[in-house]
Order: structure tokens, then sequence, then C-alpha cells
């Protein structure tokens, strides 16, 4: 399968700037840069209006002061709301915009709300390819749905894409060669030894989330992953300029 050349970081901060500003917001991004992180990972769904904005879950209430589901929730509702520390939920093209300003590796994570993996995906494929057109910083794409990873890979084909698993199924390299993705992505506590080795004799980065302890980090280094994402900026900040 072809392989595009990675040079990825070894430290991505995780849901914009972890656990020290508020998720997924340009506070975060700006605070990861500040302290030396390379890459960045942040969640994109879409608004009632279908404006693609930063946000992990489908509902308000985890991470706003607002109410209701974010897909129902139109811009001018939406973009009122307070995401933490007085930030507002930023959108997408926001977020492109500083990552390419601070330099940074953008993990974009499509983040359908359910039903609406096609129209996520095309919105943010489409935009990732027009936000990061001629970027000397390519971002990176991922997703757990594999639809909107075949869409991307339809849309933007250009824009590197990587698999995002919880437990890595069996059949991993056939979706990863479907999908013409470049890393595998998957949950730090459930990835297999197997899984690494399979990874390794293909010469495909893993990159797993989220490692939020030194001995953690350590041990998953010392079994062949290559990349991490983190809540705990503050522990990882001196290895953050690490690419691999
Ligand atoms: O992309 C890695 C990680 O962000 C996936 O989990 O739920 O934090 O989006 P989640
Ligand atoms: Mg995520």
């Amino acid at each position: 399968m072809p392989h595009l050349p990675l040079a990825l970081p070894r430290w991505f901060a995780h849901r914009g700037g972890g656990s020290l500003a508020p998720e997924n917001t340009l506070a975060g991004i700006r605070l990861a840069a500040r302290l030396g992180f390379k890459a960045v990972e942040f969640d994109v769904m879409l608004s009632g209006d279908g404006t693609p904005v930063l946000i992990h879950d489908e509902t308000l209430e985890g991470t706003t002061d607002g109410v209701g589901n974010v897909c129902a929730t139109p811009d001018a509702v939406l973009f009122a709301l307070d995401a933490g520390d007085g930030e507002p939920i930023p959108r997408f093209a926001e977020a492109a915009l500083l990552c390419r300003q601070l330099g940074l590796v953008a993990n974009v994570e499509i983040k359908p709300a359910t039903g609406f993996e096609r129209s996520t995906a095309e919105i943010v494929a489409r935009m990732t390819g027009e936000l990061w057109r001629d970027a000397p910083v390519p971002p990176l794409i991922s997703s757990f749905s594999l639809e909107a990873l075949e869409i991307a890979r339809d849309l933007a084909p250009q824009i590197r894409r990587g698999i995002l698993y919880e437990a890595v199924p069996a059949d991993w390299l056939a979706e990863m060669q479907r999908l013409q993705a470049v890393s595998l992505h998957g949950d730090a506590d459930l990835l297999t030894d197997q899984v690494l080795a399979e990874a390794k004799a293909e010469g495909i980065p893993v990159l797993c989330y989220t490692v939020n302890a030194e001995n953690q980090a350590k041990n998953l280094l010392s079994r062949g992953v290559s990349g991490m994402f983190t809540d705990r900026l503050d522990l990882f900040a001196a290895e953050a300029g690490f690419f691999f």
C-alpha cells in the first residue's frame, strides 16, 4: 500500500490543550503551542446550521453552559455559549487558521453526531483540503467513522488519514488499505502486541490515546508505539518537540 511520508510529532495535545484549558477551544490550542507542543488533536462536529465547530459531545451540557444537541442548535445560539473560562466554541475554520499560524500539526477528528456521518465528513473533508491548501505543515484527518474516512478519501485524497479504533479489530490492515490511511490510532489500554507487530511489519505508525502517565508512555514507546495523545501537557512538555 502507498505510504505517504509521515513527519509527525510524538505528542499530540488532546482536545486542544488537554486538561490545562477548556477542551476544544482556541485558548487550549494556544496553550499547547506555548508549552512547546507541535501537534494538537480536536473534534469537529456540525452545528444546527451545518457549520463545523470544535466540540466532543453530541450534547452541549458536558462542556458548555448550553443545553441540547449540537446538531440542533443554530449558530446564533451556539457561538454565544461559554465553553469554559469565557471561551466560545470555535469554528473549525478559526482553529485551522490558528494551527497554521502557530505551525502546529492539526489532527482533525471528524466526530459526526449520529445520523450526520455523511454531511459532517463531506463538509469537514472539503474544508480541510481548502483550509490547508499548500500548507507547509499538513494536517491529519481521523475518525471512528469508517464512512467518514471513506468520504474524506474521495473528497480530499491529498489529506493524510488515520483510522481510529477503540479496540483494533482483526481486519484493521484491510480497512487501512481500503481507506488508504497512513496511521493507526487506538485506545492505549486496548492495544495488543499482536497489532503492534503487524503494524511494524507493514511500516505503519501506531498512535494511541489517551496517555496521561509517564510509566504508561514509557511502556508504550518500548512496545513500538510512535505517537500519543495526552491531556497532561504539563507532564510531557519536555519531549513535546520530538518527531517520529
Ligand atoms: O483522536 C484520539 C481521541 O481523541 C479519540 O477519543 O473520544 O477523545 O475523541 P475522543
Ligand atoms: Mg478526539
